[in-house]
């Protein structure tokens, strides 16, 4: 089945709805998801969305922009950060205008919270900057968004799931996609598509992320190739729920709650005396597992690891029921514990990607060093790399991503398809995969895909986490390199048409192989720690040799490295200090 449209956007999180709601004013709009659009990831966001509103208390996005800047261990590109941090101020206003619920203060306006490494006056002290709507921030925000797409009748196509992109040279003319509900392929054509995918937590044992970030696009334009970016940088948060990795806000910190050890001691003190528990994801994530590794934390019982507490008891029920219900929530119903009258359990949980498919300030995607684009060719969001998370995120900083560089692609996009031509799309590709489905189903004794996914999951956990060191990486790499051999031999046993997820299964486990890959492969390379590579064999961070950002090009096993350069126009790189 053929679909023509004038764009397609792949992903219905922040950036893919965002991004549609700017192109559908200008072009005939699709957008593929794999999920229903609210339940993409972004609804996961819990604590904010951080702009120097000024609401609570003095702030200026210049702040914003130097905290980025910091918080990403001075990888994160100036440029990108001032646009992501001056765009952040309308932004937010434009969410309230369409309808966005935020939480409000005693008069009326905008209220805001304190989050990691959110400063003012440049690291003088914590400033209340993140925006939020309870603890159901990304959650609102998807609500918001899909409601106006659907009045400006963008087309939606629900649980359909990426298989190819079409390139032809450098343009991009479409993509295949597999429909759950009939096992039909469906090629969409178009003269332009975003991917706003998201993330590639699954690649993890313990995760924050959705079932569904399995790193499709990236896996897909690598096969296809188109370089990745910075991927050896993957955020841990500090707050997961113990084993499970579902996520406890940052707000609960940002609201005063505390961490503790066995000993009930406020170890923060001990790593980061300015910021406390408020220093940076990276900061406070590696002060978990090293109070962990000294015997402080509390025991696990084989089944689950040593993890600290979270206690956010003092906050009083009020605060706990109004600003933070969705945590309060999710800890009585998966560990039927109360935050109200316990502390919670908690361990750092693989949250975030800072690299990803590398793109300009406008969502273009850029092929090599020296800027070369392909025509019709966008990415936004977790999945894309424009360069202004660095070597660590900060927290709220990823809502804002989504909403001003899915903005900015979407109206950029806008325009190149009204002045643009189809491109011819050749029958092969559809073939092609149609060949492959057959031949899967036919393969009948091969490895189980979940072996092979658990394998990777438990080898990225336990080597290439929160620290790393050349000789686990390099264990790693081996051991993915042989997944991927076994993964060729997996087959389907599935024959059903209409809803065969094992089909899916088995696409999905071989786009999650090669995101994995190119992380390990990248981050044994980068012989310095920064930010969230933090490496026990190199413990200091190299500017001389290592502030740049990297490029991977999968070229079947090989990859080919490749380097670009950070922008540092306007602040020099300095030694971080919490
Ligand atoms: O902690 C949180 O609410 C997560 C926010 C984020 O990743 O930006």
């Amino acid at each position: 089945m053929i679909k023509e449209y004038d764009a397609v956007i792949v992903g219905a999180g922040g950036a893919g709805l965002y991004a549609a709601l700017e192109a559908s004013k200008k072009a005939k709009i699709a957008v593929l998801s794999k999920l229903y659009p609210v339940r993409s990831h972004t609804g996961a966001a819990q604590g904010g969305i951080g702009a120097a509103l000024g609401n609570v208390e003095e702030d200026k996005p210049e702040w914003h922009a130097f905290d980025t800047v910091k918080g990403g261990d001075y990888l994160t590109d100036q440029d990108a950060a001032l646009v992501l941090a001056e765009e952040a101020v309308r932004a937010v206003y434009d969410l309230e205008h369409r309808g966005l619920p935020f939480s409000r203060t005693p008069e009326g306006k905008i209220d805001q919270r304190r989050f990691g490494g959110h400063t003012r006056n440049f690291g003088e002290a914590a400033v209340r900057r993140s925006c939020y709507a309870a603890d159901r921030t990304g959650h609102m925000i998807l609500q918001t968004l899909y409601q106006q797409c659907i009045k400006n009748e963008v087309s939606f196509y629900n649980e359909v799931q990426l298989l190819d992109v079409l390139l032809e040279g450098k343009r991009c003319t479409g993509v295949i996609a597999y429909d759950l509900a009939t096992g039909e392929i469906i090629t969409f054509k178009a003269k332009a598509v975003l991917f706003a995918n998201g993330g590639v937590g699954r690649m993890f044992r313990v995760t924050s992320n959705a079932y569904a970030n399995t790193g499709d696009g990236q896996a897909l334009l690598a096969r296809r190739g188109v370089p990745l970016e910075d991927m050896e940088f993957f955020q841990f948060h500090p707050t997961g729920i113990r084993e499970m990795g579902i996520l406890i806000t940052e707000g609960v910190r940002g609201e005063g709650g505390i961490l503790r050890n066995s000993t009930g001691e406020r170890f923060m003190e001990r790593y980061s005396p300015t910021m406390l528990d408020l220093a940076p994801r990276d900061i406070v994530s590696r002060a978990i597992v090293t109070e962990i590794r000294a015997g402080h934390g509390i025991k696990g019982d084989g089944q689950i690891d040593d993890y600290v507490f979270l206690d956010a008891s003092h906050l009083g029920r009020e605060v706990i029921e109004s600003k933070l219900p969705e945590i309060a929530d999710f800890v009585r119903t998966y560990l039927d514990i109360d935050p109200v009258e316990s502390p919670i359990p908690v361990h750092p949980t693989a949250h975030y990607a800072m690299g990803g498919i590398p793109t300009d300030l406008e969502g273009c995607v850029i092929a090599d060093e020296k800027g070369t684009k392909i025509d019709g060719l966008y990415a936004a969001g977790e999945c894309a790399c424009v360069s202004v998370h660095g070597a660590n995120r900060l927290g709220t900083n990823s809502l804002v991503d989504l909403i001003v560089f899915g903005r900015r692609a979407g109206i950029h996009m806008g325009r190149f398809v009204q002045e643009s031509n189809p491109h011819p799309v050749s029958p092969d590709s559809a073939a092609s995969i149609e060949a492959q489905i057959k031949a899967l189903k036919k393969r009948k004794n091969g490895p189980a895909p979940e072996m092979i996914r658990k394998r990777m999951q438990n080898s990225m956990m336990a080597k290439v986490g929160i620290y790393r060191n050349g000789r686990d990486m390099a264990e790693t790499v081996e051991e993915l390199r042989e997944l991927r051999q076994m993964y060729r031999e997996v087959g389907c046993p599935d024959l059903s048409q209409a809803f065969n997820t094992a089909v899916l299964e088995v696409f999905d486990l071989g786009h999650r192989l090669e995101n994995p890959y190119i992380t390990a492969v990248w981050a044994l390379n980068r012989e310095e720690s920064r930010g969230a590579h933090a490496r026990e064999d190199f413990p200091e961070r190299d500017d001389t040799n290592w502030l740049k950002h990297t490029l991977a090009w999968l070229e079947g096993e090989d990859i080919r490295f490749g380097y670009k350069p950070v922008d540092i126009s306007r602040w020099e790189p300095k030694p971080r200090k919490y």
